[in-house]
Parts: C-alpha cells; sequence; structure tokens
C-alpha cells in the first residue's frame, strides 16, 4: 500500500465506529503508513468551533446544514487536501454522507440542494469532486442504537432524538449507498466487536485490490 488514501466512516450515533477508527489508525502505522485522523463537523480550530454550534445550538435547517458545510470546507481545504498530497492515508470519522444522512434523511432538508452544497465545497483543484476512497457505513438497527445509548454520556442534539429520527438518518445512509454503490462498504454494526473488526479490516483489503 503506497498511494494517499480517503476513508469515511458513517453510522448513526451508537454504531460503536470510534473504537474501530482508532484501531485502524494502528493498522495502517504498522503497515508504514502516515495517518491522519480527523473528525466531522470539526478537524481545524475553526470547524470545532462551528462543530460546538452544530451540536448544541438550535436553529433553522437550512443553517444547520450550511454550518456543517462551511465546516467540512475549512476542514478540506486546511487539513484533508494537505494530507492526501502528502501520500497519507486520511481517516474521517464522518464526513458528507453523514449530511445527507442527517440532515437530508433526519431533517427532511431538500436532498438537491444538499448535492449542490457539496459540489461547491467539495471542489479542490485537480479534482472535480472529492469524495472519499472508500466509506465505512457501520448499520445498526437503531432500536439496539438507543439501547448502547441509553447509558453513555450526556446526549447532544443530534443523540437526544427520538428513534424516528435515527430511522430516516438510516434511510438516508442507504439512499447515499444506493447512488455510489462502489464507494460504500456496509458493515452490519450489531455483531460482536471483534466481528466487526474483521468485516472493516476485510472492506478495507478488498477496496485496496481493486
Ligand atoms: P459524532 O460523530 O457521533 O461524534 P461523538 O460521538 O464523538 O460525539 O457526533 C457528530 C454528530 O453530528 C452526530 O450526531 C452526527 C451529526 N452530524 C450531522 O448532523 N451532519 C453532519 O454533516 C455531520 C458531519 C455530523
Amino acid at each position: 500500500m503506497s498511494r494517499s488514501w480517503f476513508i469515511s466512516f458513517e453510522g448513526i450515533d451508537g454504531a460503536g465506529k470510534s473504537t474501530h477508527i482508532e484501531g485502524l489508525a494502528q493498522w495502517f502505522k504498522s503497515r508504514g503508513h502516515v495517518v491522519t485522523l480527523t473528525r466531522e463537523p470539526g478537524g481545524t480550530p475553526l470547524a470545532e468551533k462551528l462543530r460546538e454550534l452544530a451540536l448544541h445550538e438550535s436553529m433553522d435547517s437550512l443553517t444547520e446544514a450550511l454550518i456543517m458545510f462551511a465546516a467540512r470546507r475549512e476542514h478540506l481545504v486546511q487539513v484533508i487536501e494537505p494530507a492526501l498530497a502528502r501520500g497519507e492515508v486520511v481517516l474521517c470519522d464522518r464526513f458528507t454522507d453523514a449530511t445527507f444522512a442527517y440532515q437530508g434523511g433526519g431533517r427532511g432538508f431538500d436532498w438537491q440542494v444538499l448535492q449542490n452544497l457539496e459540489q461547491m465545497v467539495q471542489k479542490v483543484p485537480n479534482t472535480n469532486l472529492r469524495q472519499p476512497d472508500l466509506t465505512i457505513w457501520f448499520d445498526l438497527p437503531p432500536a439496539v442504537a438507543a439501547q448502547r445509548l441509553s447509558t453513555a454520556r450526556v446526549p447532544d442534539k443530534f443523540e437526544s432524538q427520538p428513534q424516528s429520527f435515527f430511522e430516516s438518518v438510516r434511510y438516508g445512509y442507504a439512499k447515499r449507498m444506493q447512488e455510489s454503490p462502489t464507494r460504500f462498504a456496509q458493515i452490519a454494526a450489531d455483531q460482536s466487536r471483534e466481528m466487526v473488526w474483521l468485516d472493516v479490516v476485510r472492506a478495507i483489503e478488498l477496496a485496496y485490490s481493486k
């Protein structure tokens, strides 16, 4: 493995992606890669400020979508593009599919408007539209996620949404996967942690062999 790689990780809250992202960072490092581990919304000082607003203030749904994309633009220009240019592996805890799933699916915000914003924000030099090379979707039934989250820390604005919201978010992810099937690896996140990990590694190896 020698080329740069951009991998995003998605799923509803409680799907358990965080521990696997940490594990993968070690996995790539032990194979000689330089890894940039980052997240959205966030990843730069300004984008982290926008994250605070987006996760804790109630706001109009267009405002919310614009904040997600504004944070993404900063993150892309300041962190992701430079890391890819240096030939690194970028592991990103959520990226643009989260906006389609949460703002599009969960909030019911206009899909076409999100697509327009995506075109504008993810346009970078030498690449028409920056997208992850691979998106790993930790797919979990919302009822299972709700049980997991009930024992977790104080919920933010999204985590405190009802189960029906997460059904819509899940539908949003499924729609995104339908639109770009070769980019996505859907992983059943209701298995044991060990089985999920094996599926994650298998998805990475498969994508890389293509
Ligand atoms: P999350 O990634 O779950 O981080 P943590 O579990 O460490 O708090 O939190 C981010 C939240 O933001 C999550 O509920 C999904 C939401 N979100 C959106 O609504 N739209 C987006 O575009 C992104 C990136 C995240």
